[in-house]
């Protein structure tokens, strides 16, 4: 299903990275195949955000009262453990890179977890085909950081990305974002210094590591190995 999604709507699905590091295996291919469509939204995303439809809203699941979104989950062992932890709330997981949602899926299926939904589509159409004032909290754990400067504008969190997330934020939502990159850091710092929002709480900081957010996921694991520091920008919205 996500192949011939992905055939018929290439632009939707496009980012400046990597899609898939290596041929998946059988048993993931035949995941994809079979349990990809049960836990996947794209469909529906693709469904209000392409022309189909009037209404370009996503309606999320009334089942639930709280909803989290992790952008760029990775591996999804931080997507993963906070969903076992906190059943009462549906986790939206996405990610473009495919062997990660394959490894996520297969997690899913094996573990018995209900509480995530995946979206492989580039997380700007999932954002966009939301509520406004509809989600808990964000996560992006180490966004890819585009070190050399000319590729500073494919970096995913700008001005324009920041104002998404915050118009998408319930009142006293709140964003969570990693990263061993300094420059990436500097880069976030700015924009949060300059942007015309209001947020009722910014901390922005280097991670101590006893904090939560602290080696959780395989991306930073190699940064800390690196000697690198992790720094956070936590934002609530007003
Ligand atoms: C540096 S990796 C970090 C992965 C994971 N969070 C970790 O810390 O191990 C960044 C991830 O973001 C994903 N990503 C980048 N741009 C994205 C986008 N526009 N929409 C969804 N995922 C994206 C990439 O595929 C990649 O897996």
């Amino acid at each position: 299903m996500l192949f011939d999604l992905k055939e018929k709507y290439p632009a939707y699905y496009r980012y400046y990275g990597r899609r898939i590091a290596k041929r998946l295996s059988p048993s993931l291919s035949k995941i994809f195949e079979e349990e990809y469509i049960n836990y996947s939204i794209d469909k529906e995303i693709l469904n209000v955000t392409t022309k189909q439809a009037s209404d370009k809203t996503y309606i999320l699941n009334p089942n639930y009262k709280k909803h989290t979104i992790e952008i760029g989950f990775g591996d999804g062992e931080h997507l993963i453990s906070k969903a076992k932890n906190d059943e009462s709330t549906h986790y939206i997981g996405c990610e473009v890179f495919i062997n990660g949602l394959g490894k996520v899926l297969k997690r899913i299926k094996e573990e018995n977890i209900y509480n995530i939904s995946l979206c492989g589509l580039n997380c700007l159409y999932l954002l966009n085909s939301l509520e406004n004032r509809s989600i808990d909290d964000i996560f992006i754990i180490n966004p890819d950081p585009w070190e050399k400067k000319r590729h500073f504008k494919r970096r995913l969190i700008n001005h324009d990305f920041i104002s998404l997330l915050y118009k998408k934020l319930k009142i006293n939502g709140s964003v969570s974002i990693t990263t061993d990159s300094i420059s990436y850091f500097e880069h976030m710092s700015e924009i949060i210094k300059n942007n015309d929002i209001e947020f009722k709480y910014c901390d922005i900081r280097a991670l101590n590591s006893d904090d939560y957010l602290f080696n959780i996921s395989k991306y930073q694991k190699k940064g800390i190995l690196k000697g690198r520091k992790i720094h956070l920008i936590h934002l609530k919205r007003l």
